[in-house]
């Protein structure tokens, strides 16, 4: 067997598809939305690996700590033999995992971006030659169709990514990912945690703007996938910490009144002057949250680590033997 097969469960035009429905769903609220997905083109899944190198964004500096002192104790731990990884991205700190995993045979990184998960696993391959790689391009919202590999079997979610979706679709998630598992098997899962607002607001407002760049991103994917003509210069970039339900919320906030045309969809959207299109949260975490979701979800707590700040989380689960 080749040691690397990517597999697409997203069709071209399905994804086409789900983004017009999305997009149309999304402009015709109030206010304004677009789900995160769709951040993640090219030029999205480039720009995110230079936010995880901003001084401002410490979540992927602190996750990293972590990994790296524990993937001893997540492999004795686990036993894991094939490790799924959601939203993997570059799986750039996921090869502190995969050096301390020697029983590891199978790595399956599960992604929208075809660009990412090619350049991870052209990268993986160099570093780990023995490691079946099989690579899948598909929405981790959705019922994902794993391939057949020997378990136990360690899935991963790193980079608080789980904190951008909303209370409602995370526990729809945590119910899905329990579904892949078998008593023997884990869940491995990366959360930030609730801190002081300035430091959480310059996370997500670097001052080189490169996290406005990405924001404004999905602006781009709307004007090349769909021809609108949104205008990138009129909007600005804001993030604003909700206290109360502890999450930051990015934000394109239109300086002008605006008419964005968006042909694919026969759409005239309008903006007044200030109005704002709520792009993404990233909710943060406690203790107590975490355990309970995962409990809802009939995950059971084995492991919580912090770095030694106390400002990121990675928890282990298992699924009870009955
Ligand atoms: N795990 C990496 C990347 C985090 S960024 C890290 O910790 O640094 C979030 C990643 O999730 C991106 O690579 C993005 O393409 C992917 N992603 C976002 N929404 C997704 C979805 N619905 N299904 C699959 N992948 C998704
Ligand atoms: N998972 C990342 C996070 O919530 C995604 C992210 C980082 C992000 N910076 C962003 C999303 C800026 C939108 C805008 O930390």
């Amino acid at each position: 067997m080749s040691p690397y097969a990517l597999t697409r469960t997203l069709a071209e035009d399905a994804t086409g598809a789900a983004l017009r429905a999305d997009v149309l769903h999304g402009l015709s609220s109030t206010p304004k939305t677009l789900p995160p997905k769709w951040f993640y083109d090219a030029r999205g899944s480039d720009l995110f690996d230079e936010i995880t190198t901003l001084p401002e964004y410490y979540p992927t500096r602190a996750e990293r700590e972590i990994l790296l002192a524990r993937a001893p104790e997540i492999a004795a731990a686990t036993g894991a033999r094939t490790l799924v990884e959601l939203g993997s991205g570059s799986s750039d700190k996921t090869r502190h995992l995969l050096d301390s995993f020697t029983q590891l045979t199978h790595y399956v990184p599960v992604d929208v971006s075809e660009s990412a998960l090619r350049g991870a696993a052209k990268l993986l391959l160099a570093e780990h030659p023995s490691l079946a790689v099989h690579a899948l391009v598909a929405d981790f919202t959705r019922t994902l169709a794993l391939p057949a590999t020997p378990g136990p079997r360690l899935v991963a979610f790193l980079g608080g990514t789980i904190g951008n979706l909303l209370p409602e679709e995370r526990a729809a998630f945590l119910d899905s990912v329990r579904a892949l598992l078998t008593p023997g098997d884990f869940f491995l899962l990366g959360t930030d945690l609730v801190k002081d607002e300035a430091t959480l607001v310059a996370a997500y407002d670097d001052a080189a703007g490169v996290t406005a760049a990405f924001d404004k991103n999905v602006l781009s994917v709307v004007n090349r996938e769909l021809g609108a003509d949104f205008d990138l210069d009129a909007f600005r970039h804001v993030a604003v910490w909700d206290a109360e339900r502890e999450w930051i919320e990015m934000r394109l906030r239109s300086a002008v009144a605006l008419a964005v045309k968006i042909p694919a969809l026969d759409l005239a959207v309008t903006f007044a002057a200030g109005e704002e299109l709520r792009t993404e949260v990233s909710a943060k975490f406690r203790r107590e949250g975490v355990r309970s979701e995962l409990g809802a979800a009939g995950l059971e707590p084995v492991q919580w680590w912090t770095d030694t700040e106390g400002r990121f989380a990675l928890s282990l689960s298992t699924v009870p033997s009955t």
